[in-house]
């Protein structure tokens, strides 16, 4: 019988602990993410929510702790053996390749050994129309808006399942947020696990199922989406929202 309590997490972290030389950031971090949950990491500048997500992938210098992906430790393993448990990582500088065209840098990425197909070129079109209309278009041409959808698209065409994208809403004009939040929703419904850093509370708060705040390298806060309401003191206090 498949029940909340024996759900396997699509992640796991549990005092997770990073360096970045001398730098210790992270400071014992636990985060439990459900299979098709969209969970929030909020924070300050300098929080340590782009180091957690480094973190997860095994791209900071040292770490220490536990990070499940689907029940599979991978505190030891490099950057592409956690890639290709399925999990995609979207870094705040989006990776485009500036000399490739959209479609282009599409068919670049590796379909990842999940057993899961990465989503079809005709599918991701159809969830991008702006990226279809501007296929052909280089790297460089498209807009920040466009170049944050490709990245996300890039990634969905490794067949990951469990994305991690930092601050995708950043310095984008508001119709684009709008668009990125629809596709946020539409991949919950499709049954996406989504872990997003987020400066843009507005962004987020519809969105998530569940939020974590985080400040000085330390998770803070936690709490669903019910309890949004009577945390905003909290999230004033902590974040100036
Ligand atoms: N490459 C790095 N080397 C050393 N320190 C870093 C590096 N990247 C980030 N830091 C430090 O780690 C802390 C957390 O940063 P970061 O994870 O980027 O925060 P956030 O994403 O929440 O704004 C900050 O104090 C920052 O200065
Ligand atoms: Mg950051």
């Amino acid at each position: 019988m498949v029940n909340a309590a024996s759900k396997t997490p699509a992640l796991e972290i549990r005092n997770l602990e990073a360096w970045y030389g001398e730098s210790h950031v992270l400071h014992g971090v636990d985060i439990v993410v459900q299979p098709g949950e969209v969970v929030t990491l909020l924070g300050r500048n300098g929080a340590g929510r782009t180091t957690t997500m480094r973190a997860i992938m095994g791209l900071t210098g040292a770490r220490k702790g536990s990070v499940k992906i689907n029940g599979v430790e991978t505190i030891h393993l490099p950057t592409h053996r956690i890639a290709h448990l399925g999990v995609g990582y979207c870094p705040e500088e989006r990776g485009i390749f500036s000399s490739l065209s959209c479609e282009e840098n599409l068919l670049l990425p590796p379909v990842l050994k999940t057993g899961t197909q990465g989503m079809p070129l005709d599918e991701i079109y159809a969830m991008f129309p702006n990226l279809a209309e501007r296929r052909h278009s280089q790297g460089t041409r498209l807009s920040g808006g466009e170049q944050q959808m490709l990245a996300v698209a890039r990634i969905l065409r490794t067949g990951a399942k469990l994305l991690l994208l930092d601050e995708i809403s950043e310095g984008l004009a508001p119709v684009i947020v709008q668009a990125l939040a629809r596709m946020i929703t539409m991949l919950r419904e499709r049954g996406y696990t989504v872990v997003m850093v987020e400066q843009n509370f507005r962004f987020a708060a519809p969105l998530a199922d569940r939020f974590y705040v985080m400040e000085h390298g330390r998770i803070v806060e936690r709490f669903g989406a019910a309890e949004l309401a009577e945390k905003m003191p909290v999230l004033t206090e902590l974040l100036g929202v």
